[in-house]
């Protein structure tokens, strides 16, 4: 073991995962624009402004990307920008994501392509988006735009990102757009999301038999702050269903869980040709009789564990792990459409990244159908409610200037790419910590 080296399959996809209203900047007409312009929603005020100026020149990015050796990158289709007002297509921003894919084929960075993450046309935003049911159809319209004018480039799909997540921030817990708090809409809007999946789904295969199409979940862990408790064990539990379950069971089983509903949901069965894991943490969960708005559930730290910038939770490498393992049940391919961590000093992020690739590896040890890691993120850019604060970059950027920097963990990951593999000189060189525990003996 002592010099072990981790290699992975001669075809794996290493990539990095972005989104649009991210990096793209002046994206002035979805809510997120709007909401960042209300005193007091975004961390110090800050807005995603020009971003990462991904509509005016992704390119530059996209030769740093090749220039790391990647062979893969998620992007998202910025729904507004295509469809600025209802039934109006704009065939200009078409032809710019035409062209951006075309580049990422050029560099040989295989796209993968996410039609809705996070943001909605301010038109539908208006309309109550994903409360209103009228929403599935619509976005079933807009992808087959898209698929019209992309399909020959683009194979793989990714219908819809973090619906879970969506649907917790912007209506259960009043951190994202619409900022409601509201147990009666979030079940709505996640069911809503889960139709439009497979709307899209179904369209897609439509137009383009051969495409392969999933959705990115978040799957974060809920482990009982004390696995002695039963009330521990048992919010735990109810988490792990509401975040996670919930939406595996509906478009995998064709079944509405509880709290989300219960019973059939047989049209969303089976509406996935691969899923999308986006890996980040994991909560310690104890039982709160106060804590109603969170199912009786509270987050506790894990004593002794590594914390990460920004309360953003514990580094929990294993947690990747246990999330594929779980994931392979359903036996599809599994893509890691995104890990990474805020670590704006990088004084973690080579760690946590060798530490993730590690339990990845492990995993592919197991026979488990991984087919590509996407690290989040490429380059610092606007970070949702927590604004320019988090920076999940391999690059610095100063969102002021434009200007960009390696960091440490760039030149790791390029490494790692190009070998194809985690070796000993790389865990030496960029976390000697780590020895002991990857390479005993
Ligand atoms: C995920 C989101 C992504 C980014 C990372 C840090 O939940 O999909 O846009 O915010 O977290």
């Amino acid at each position: 073991m002592a010099n072990a080296t981790f290699h992975f399959p001669p075809d794996f996809k290493w990539g990095v995962a972005t989104a649009s209203h991210q990096v793209e900047g002046n994206n002035d007409n979805n809510q997120w624009w709007a909401w960042e312009q209300e005193e007091g929603r975004i961390k110090q005020n800050h807005k995603s402004g020009v971003a990462c100026d991904w509509w005016a020149n992704a390119e530059t990015d996209f030769d740093r990307a090749a220039d790391m050796g990647l062979n893969a990158l998620r992007l998202s289709i910025e729904w507004s920008r295509v469809e600025p007002e209802p039934g109006v297509f704009d065939a200009q921003a078409l032809d710019r994501y035409r062209e951006m894919i075309k580049g990422l084929r050029q560099r040989g960075l295989e796209p993968l392509v996410t039609l809705h993450h996070f943001s909605n046309p301010l038109w539908l935003e208006q309309q109550g988006a994903w409360i209103n049911d009228g929403c599935i159809a619509y976005f079933a319209r807009y992808v087959e735009r898209v698929a019209n004018v992309l399909g020959d480039q683009v194979d793989l799909w990714c219908t819809i990102n973090e619906p879970n997540v969506y649907t917790t921030l912007s209506y259960l817990q009043g951190l994202f757009p619409p900022g409601e708090q509201n147990f009666k809409a979030a079940r709505t809007v996640l069911g809503n999301l889960l139709k439009g999946h497979a709307a899209a789904y179904r369209a897609l295969h439509r137009l383009q038999p051969a495409a392969k199409v999933g959705l990115a979940h978040n799957l974060r862990i809920f482990d009982p702050a004390n696995p002695q408790s039963l009330a521990d064990r048992l919010v735990a539990a109810i988490q792990d269903v509401g975040f996670n379950r919930a939406t595996l069971n509906a478009v995998w089983k064709g079944w509405w869980t509880l709290p989300f509903g219960f019973g059939p949901a047989w049209s969303l069965r089976r509406t996935l040709d691969w899923i999308g894991l986006n890996y980040y943490t994991r909560d310690r969960v104890a039982f709160d009789a106060g804590a109603r708005s969170t199912f009786f559930g509270r987050s506790q730290r894990t004593p002794g564990a590594e914390l990460l910038d920004g309360g953003y939770g514990e580094l929990y490498p294993e947690g990747l792990y246990r999330s594929l393992t779980r994931l392979a049940r359903m036996r599809l391919p599994i893509y890691i459409t995104e890990n990474g961590i805020p670590d704006s000093d990088d004084d973690q992020r080579p760690a946590a990244l060798l530490l993730h690739l590690h339990q990845t590896w492990r995993a592919l040890q197991m026979n488990l159908p991984i087919k590509g890691y996407y690290h989040w993120t490429l380059i610092d850019n606007f970070e949702w409610a927590e604004g320019w604060t988090l920076r999940f970059g391999l690059i610095e950027l100063n969102p002021e200037t434009g200007i960009r920097k390696p960091r440490r963990s760039a030149n790791l990951y390029t490494a790692i790419v190009r070998g194809n593999a985690v070796t000993p000189a790389l865990i030496d060189a960029y976390a000697p910590r780590l020895r002991d525990r990857l390479l005993p003996g």
